[in-house]
């Protein structure tokens, strides 16, 4: 199995590289992908969360055989996000995984920024709203909602790592 990746701000492609370094798999882009990896090839795809949509998926389906996705968005990780993701993106007989990636406002055009600014604007003012009462965890989306930033961590691999593990037994 091989890692192919889109990355639009970076954060997938950071995941990507350091998913393949721990794991020993080679990593690709989706334009190296062209040449590098033959239809049909087991692949575990990421691919930056878009509208709820993990870009890139379906053409990966398409082309290679994907064991395994993994989108990479903003939103805190739940039950309910994965559930969202099993509905919104086609991806048969595969998990769907998901990784905290980051916001990135200044190297987006300012109109997916505004779209985003909008979608989030109820989950800001929730937070704001809670103060004091914040937990650590809501402290810090709340200023990468705000400002941009990073959760990439090699810590949230762990899910990922443990279940490539046993594809291999
Ligand atoms: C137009 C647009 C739509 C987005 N939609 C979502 C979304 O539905 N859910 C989410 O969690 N993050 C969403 N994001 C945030 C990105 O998925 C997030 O910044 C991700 O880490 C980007 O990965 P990349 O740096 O590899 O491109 C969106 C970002 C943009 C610009």
């Amino acid at each position: 199995m091989v890692i192919v990746y889109r990355s639009n701000t970076g954060f997938t492609q950071e995941y990507a590289e350091m998913l393949g370094k721990a794991e020993k798999m080679k990593v690709f882009s989706v334009a190296e992908a062209e040449d590098g990896v033959p239809p049909g090839e087991n692949v575990f795809y990421m691919g930056p969360l878009m509208a709820g949509h993990i870009s890139g998926v379906d053409q990966a389906v398409k082309k290679f055989t994907v064991k395994g996705v993994c989108g990479v968005g903003m939103s805190l990780a739940s039950q309910q996000l994965l559930d969202a993701l099993a509905k919104a993106n086609y991806v048969p007989n595969a998990p769907i995984f998901y990784l905290q990636g980051g916001w990135a406002p200044r190297k987006v055009s300012w109109l997916k920024r505004r779209m985003v600014n909008m979608v989030t604007k109820s989950n800001r003012e929730a937070l704001q709203a809670k103060g004091s009462r914040r937990t650590p965890e809501e402290s810090k989306q709340l200023d990468i909602l705000l400002h941009g930033g990073s959760w990439v961590s090699f810590e949230r691999l762990d899910t990922i790592r443990s279940w490539m593990k046993r594809q291999r037994v």
